[in-house]
């Protein structure tokens, strides 16, 4: 695997591993790598010759207050976990090389970006748009992948995609990999190492509840009641705050009172001990 810091490398790199017309995925991250991400990258060498793989803390995405300082960074032991699973390129740019002096321009995904985590997060999508949009023009990959746990990144990026009529990857290549769970079914994230023991056990409510109201909607019960309960519960379990209890269409992510016709997902966000959890599922 040969790591690159430098964009004139990362063109020379890539245009190395392409040099016999091998396809190129992209695994776009920010580190702090656990099973979730090792899935992507398994998930990305099905789906191309060759791998690449981005680790960049990104501080456009955080907000005043959040846990950008705090964020975990251990590049050298995501190299080797990346290395074992043969992934090809790692792109691990310094903060100067993606913005510039002077950088002025971001990319606002109206709609799909507002409810949500980008209530909740003012300007969190716009820095990940932006810095997703570079990573793309950078290495230009066939195909780029990302978790479902963050379901609303992934529909801004396709919008932006689909939008923007980025041809490498086409909106199309975007694939979402389903969410890599723990033993008690609580999303993996690389916050759920802020946790304390007792945070962490509390925190395996989410999934549960979850599914608990998810069985009582598909089971005809009334949404508006079924999401206050999962609040409560989330709240009786130990949870101080929740952000965001809803079901919403999956593409548009527009708030739903009852089941339709198109796909629903029950997306939650939730505070343990002052770290942000967040969770999605489909209600069909
Ligand atoms: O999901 C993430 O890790 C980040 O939001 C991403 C897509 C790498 C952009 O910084």
């Amino acid at each position: 695997m040969q790591t690159v810091k430098r964009l004139d490398m990362l063109r020379n790199a890539v245009a190395a591993l392409r040099q016999g017309g091998e396809t190129l995925a992209l695994v776009p991250t920010m580190g702090a790598l656990h099973e979730g991400h090792l899935t992507l990258v398994r998930e990305a060498a099905r789906q191309a010759d060759r791998v690449a793989v981005s680790i960049f803390v990104n501080p456009t995405q955080f907000g005043p207050g959040e846990d950008l300082d705090a964020y975990p960074r251990q590049l050298e032991a995501d190299a080797a976990l990346l290395e074992a699973e043969g992934v090809d390129l790692l792109w691990a740019p310094p903060v100067e090389a993606m913005y510039p002096d002077g950088f002025a321009t971001s990319i606002t995904v109206e709609g799909v970006s507002a409810g949500f985590c980008g209530a909740d997060r003012p300007g969190h999508f716009d820095g990940v748009a932006t810095v997703v949009c570079k990573l793309f023009h950078q290495v230009r990959p066939d195909v780029a992948l990302f978790g479902e746990k963050d379901w609303q990144q992934l529909a801004v990026i396709r919008r932006m995609a689909r939008d923007l009529d980025l041809t490498r990857p086409h909106v199309d290549s975007i694939v979402g990999v389903p969410t890599v769970r723990e033993a008690d079914g609580l999303a993996m994230s690389s916050r759920n190492r802020y946790l304390s023991p007792e945070q962490r056990e509390a925190a395996g409510t989410l999934p549960r509840a979850m599914k608990e109201a998810i069985a009582r909607i598909e089971d005809g019960q009334d949404v508006g009641r079924t999401l206050a309960a999962l609040e409560d519960e989330l709240l009786g379990a130990g949870f101080e705050r929740v952000d965001y209890a809803d079901l919403a269409d999956a593409a548009s992510l527009a708030k739903l009172n009852t089941l339709g016709q198109t796909p629903a997902r029950l997306l939650v966000a939730a505070r343990i001990g002052g770290t942000r959890l967040i969770d999605n599922m489909p209600v069909e």
